[in-house]
């Protein structure tokens, strides 16, 4: 057909999960203490989750059937060492099986080592705010190398270390659910760079046909009034913040660590106002563009941003995937508008020269959003949570379309 704008060959498109948000039974964790203790705002459990646990099999297969051609997932640390130093097995067993499913069935996988979830035994030594915290955390990325590497096609060590370490230390979202710990703040984000950096060595030793890299979230940081002194450092302080680490003496950003890829996690952005009222804040008053519209989520929807983003990483020279993008949105064809559009600015960053090789979209399944629990609908499949049945959406449908022609159709 004329007109349409094809992406390079061999380009990737698959959704992103992470065990929490569909496997269910992950009782060993610290979010599940964290679900004990009232800290779902919804009061909803992630037993089950969409059963993914039990369902990958069918799971994968539709999502073959909707021509993904890779899958992100996150290997469960509390399952495989439950606690420090004894590593399960069966649940190894169980991991190979789910990759290899994912082999026949043609996706190639990246396998994230962290996503948001730790062993309660690791938490309770204060989780990633503890000194030799990355070193408690190796063992485990040694293990999981060693046992599954042969089946793996990407490494990603970390999600979102920014998102992890605010809501966790200063937001109070996310276990161990501090507010406003600044001190606490800091050190997971140091231990973390500490936790990427020693995985990355161990991961290119171990296994060094496979490419690794973490999945960076970039929230956009824009000043309200561009003609605004005051505005405009405002957004560049806090963009500088959520953008960065420690890394000794200087804040590093964190896109700027040892990969061999770079992830990119983005949904929105905010404007950002100096205020003298927000002293707290680093004097940021953050909001939505007026005008513009909202996801679930309360989220300013801008699909232009993914190119932005995009093009802000083409000077590091790596090979990017975004490893999550999508909508919350209850009103499926919402979904639909927001793929279209925000796969054509995809499309536009690539043209444009900026090395792309993959997409993936967040996520497959309706499932259970952390402290949102099952309020907020990212899925191109919906969940029936009764009798887990499965049904593809028609943003599902719409994906499926453009992965098989690896094509966007002719603008309308
Ligand atoms: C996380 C996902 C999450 C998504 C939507 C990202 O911050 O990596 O796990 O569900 O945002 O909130």
């Amino acid at each position: 057909m004329s007109g349409e704008r094809h992406f390079p060959e061999g380009f990737l498109w698959g959704c992103a999960t992470a065990a929490h948000h569909v496997e269910g039974g992950n009782h060993n964790c610290d979010w599940w203490e964290f679900e004990k203790r009232g800290g779902i705002l919804t009061g909803d459990s992630a037993d089950p989750a969409c059963d993914q646990y039990r369902r990958f099999r069918e799971d994968f297969a539709l999502l073959r059937r909707l021509h993904n051609n890779a899958h992100r997932l996150s290997v469960e640390w509390s399952r495989i060492e439950p606690s420090a130093g004894e590593f399960d097995r069966a649940q190894i067993e169980h991991y190979r099986q789910v990759l290899l499913e994912l082999r026949d069935q043609g996706m190639a996988p990246m396998v994230t080592l962290h996503h948001f979830t730790s062993p309660r035994w690791f938490a309770k030594r204060g989780g990633w705010a503890a000194s030799g915290a990355h070193e408690a955390w190796l063992p485990f990325v040694r293990r999981v190398a060693e046992e599954l590497g042969d089946l793996v096609a990407f490494w990603c060590t970390l999600n979102e270390p920014n998102i992890y370490a605010y809501q966790g230390w200063l937001a109070g979202e996310f276990p161990p659910g501090r507010k406003g710990d600044i001190r606490g703040f800091y050190s997971v984000l140091a231990n973390m760079r500490r936790g990427h950096e020693a995985a990355y060595g161990e991961l290119v030793r171990l296994t060094p046909a496979v490419p690794v890299g973490i999945a960076q979230h970039k929230w956009l940081m824009l000043p309200a009034d561009p003609a605004r002194r005051r505005d405009r450092f405002a957004a560049a302080s806090a963009q500088f913040f959520m953008d960065r680490w420690p890394a000794g003496a200087r804040w590093q950003r964190v896109v700027e660590a040892p990969c061999d890829y770079l992830g990119l996690n983005h949904y929105s952005g905010s404007l950002v106002a100096f205020s003298l009222r927000r002293a707290g804040e680093g004097f940021a008053n953050r909001f939505n563009p007026p005008g513009l519209p909202v996801s679930d989520f309360d989220w300013a929807v801008e699909p232009r941003w993914l190119r932005v983003c995009l093009e802000q990483l083409r000077p590091l020279g790596k090979p990017l995937y975004v490893t999550e993008n999508g909508i919350a949105a209850i009103d499926d064809r919402r979904r639909v508008r927001f793929i279209r559009d925000v796969l054509g600015h995809l499309w536009l960053a690539i043209q444009d020269g900026v090395d792309v090789r993959g997409y993936f979209h967040f996520s497959s399944h309706d499932n259970f959003e952390w402290a949102r629990g099952y309020s907020m609908h990212f899925g191109l499949i919906g969940v029936d949570l009764k009798t887990q049945e499965r049904t593809v959406k028609p943003s599902g449908w719409e994906y499926s379309q453009i992965a098989q022609a690896n094509a966007l159709a002719a603008e309308e």
